[in-house]
């Protein structure tokens, strides 16, 4: 359903992004684990078309529902090239991205941030359906309405964030550690949520520190140091690896 291929992003002269090849199919959870400042967010960003792509490119499949990914080398033909576009059209095609420290609205109540989510819709009759199932993914966040955005404990943050990226219903959903600064309690059930999500048949990109508890949700991964893709594989396979056992799973 995505796929970058040779992806370079700089900050001025920094070069954050070397050259990033990644897919992610229809229905999976592909998980992006590395360290602190290796550039998982910037991917993110890249993709959502926060920041410009300096070389490479990134592709969105159509119909992603009834195709697999192209194979290396081959023409992806009519596939939208976002690269190219800007974050609006980016979000409008259906890429949604729930940024890295939440950064919900902090005055504006719970239920006022879910419907940012949903600004670009107007199917009032889906848009409903979508808040009710935020709200039974998250029935925290029913009960706090009115509550101001800011003043909901980081955990709540969290289901906030995820629940406004799922008001825009997003064919592909971009997580940026969601458990980062939670209670290990709190991290299981973000997890297990995501899990949830994915189940009801949301594509997702996970990126997380969390390496742990990213594999043993996601369908495979990929392991970003300082720019470059250095492991790819399937989760099972990425947790079983020593490299990233001794690296990544404090083992
Ligand atoms: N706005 C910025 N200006 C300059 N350099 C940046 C900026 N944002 C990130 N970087 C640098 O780009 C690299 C990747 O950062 P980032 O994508 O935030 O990493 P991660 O999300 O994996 O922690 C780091 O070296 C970081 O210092
Ligand atoms: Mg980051």
């Amino acid at each position: 359903m995505l796929i970058l291929d040779s992806v370079h992003t700089y900050y001025g002269h920094i070069h954050a992004l070397k050259g990033i090849s990644l897919t992610v199919n229809q229905g999976e959870i592909v998980t992006l684990i590395g360290s602190n400042g290796a550039g998982k967010t910037t991917t993110l960003n890249t993709i959502s078309g926060v920041l410009p792509a300096r070389a490479g490119a990134i592709y969105l499949q159509e119909n992603a529902r009834s195709q697999g990914p192209a194979p290396p080398g081959r023409d992806y033909g009519s596939d939208i090239r976002l690269d190219r576009l800007h974050a609006h059209q980016v979000a409008r095609l259906g890429v949604s991205q729930s940024p890295e420290g939440r950064k919900i609205f902090a005055r504006l109540s719970v239920q006022e941030n879910l419907a940012m989510g949903a600004f670009a819709r107007a199917d009032a009759d889906g848009i409903r359906q979508d808040l009710e199932r935020v709200f039974q993914l998250f029935p925290r966040l029913q009960e706090r309405l009115s509550q101001p955005g800011g003043t909901l404990s980081g955990g709540e943050q969290q289901m906030l964030a995820i629940g406004r990226a799922l008001m825009s219903r997003p064919r592909i959903l971009l997580l940026d550690e969601p458990s980062m600064g939670l209670a290990p309690i709190l991290v299981q059930q973000i997890f297990q949520i995501i899990r949830e999500i994915n189940d009801q048949g949301m594509t997702i990109l996970l990126v997380e520190q969390n390496a742990q508890a990213a594999l043993h949700i996601a369908n495979r991964g990929y392991v970003l140091e300082t720019g470059n893709i250095v492991l790819s594989g399937n989760a099972q396979e990425l947790l079983a690896n020593p490299q990233v056992a001794e690296a990544y799973l404090g083992i």
